[in-house]
């Protein structure tokens, strides 16, 4: 896999396998993570004092450092239990290795114990990182809070997009819950959809938009949530149907 730079001075790889970047290069990978995942879920869970986190997939661990290094700059109390898959255990082997931007700095060091040992805990995070399949994974799991929906597309990576997938997703959720993804395209939207969540467009500061997905009516005004109507799009666009495994 080969390093590539991001319009923010933050680097990212490039995945032969699923032959793609693992964050936008346009958007930058710490703002990527920053604005379309972290800002808009602790926004939502602003006054919570624990959350369950499920980081599909660990990958670099841009979501799950990012958060982190969210509640030290503003010194939140919310503690953060962190759940997170991820198939290529080489991968996580070498981020020891891999050089992510300055705002990461201080906290490198949870990294590498997640690293060496996949698994990391103080007083305000505990970090799983479960080397396998997450579509097995999160059939183990329950009570979860946030999804950091951050696979690669559904082109490449088809079976973390499937209505059946969202399925054992919306069983793993919390009453109110949320998803947030990069991905705004109508057959993904679909498959979480058909599973009883209630679709939001996010525009966030960076330039590409994302969708929340939520197991509740969300109103608050300071994010910038615009309501799909899914019912009203199905019937314009009669050939709208989800992914199906
Ligand atoms: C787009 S990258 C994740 C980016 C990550 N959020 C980050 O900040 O670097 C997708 C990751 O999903 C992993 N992956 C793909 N399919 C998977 C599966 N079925 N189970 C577990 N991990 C998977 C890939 O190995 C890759 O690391």
């Amino acid at each position: 896999m080969d390093y590539k730079l991001t319009s923010d001075g933050s680097n990212t790889l490039y995945s032969d396998k699923y032959s793609q970047t693992f964050h936008s290069l346009q958007d930058g990978a710490f703002n990527e993570s920053l604005n379309k995942y972290v800002i808009p879920a602790l926004k939502i869970f602003a006054n919570a004092k624990e959350l369950n986190i499920l980081d599909i997939c660990f990958g670099l661990g841009y979501n799950t450092l990012a958060t982190i290094y969210y509640i030290k700059k503003f010194n939140l109390t919310t503690k953060i239990n962190f759940f997170s898959p991820e198939l290529d255990l080489q991968l996580i082997e070498s981020l020891q290795y891999f050089e992510y931007p300055n705002e990461f700095a201080n906290i490198l060091y949870i990294l590498k114990e997640l690293s060496i040992n996949k698994y990391y805990k103080d007083n305000q995070f505990t970090i799983n990182v479960f080397i396998g399949d997450a579509r097995e994974y999160i059939k183990a799991i329950d009570s979860i809070d946030i999804v950091y929906q951050d696979a690669f597309s559904s082109e490449t990576n088809q079976e973390l997009w499937t209505k059946e997938y969202f399925a054992d997703i919306a069983k793993t959720l919390s009453k109110k819950a949320i998803i947030a993804t990069y991905s705004i395209a109508t057959p993904v939207r679909m498959s979480m959809y058909e599973n009883n969540l209630y679709i939001y467009e996010y525009q966030s500061s960076v330039k590409r938009r994302g969708t929340i997905a939520s197991t509740f009516l969300e109103n608050n005004n300071d994010l910038k949530m615009k309501f799909i109507d899914m019912e009203k799009k199905k019937l314009n666009s009669p050939n709208c149907s989800p992914l199906l495994d």
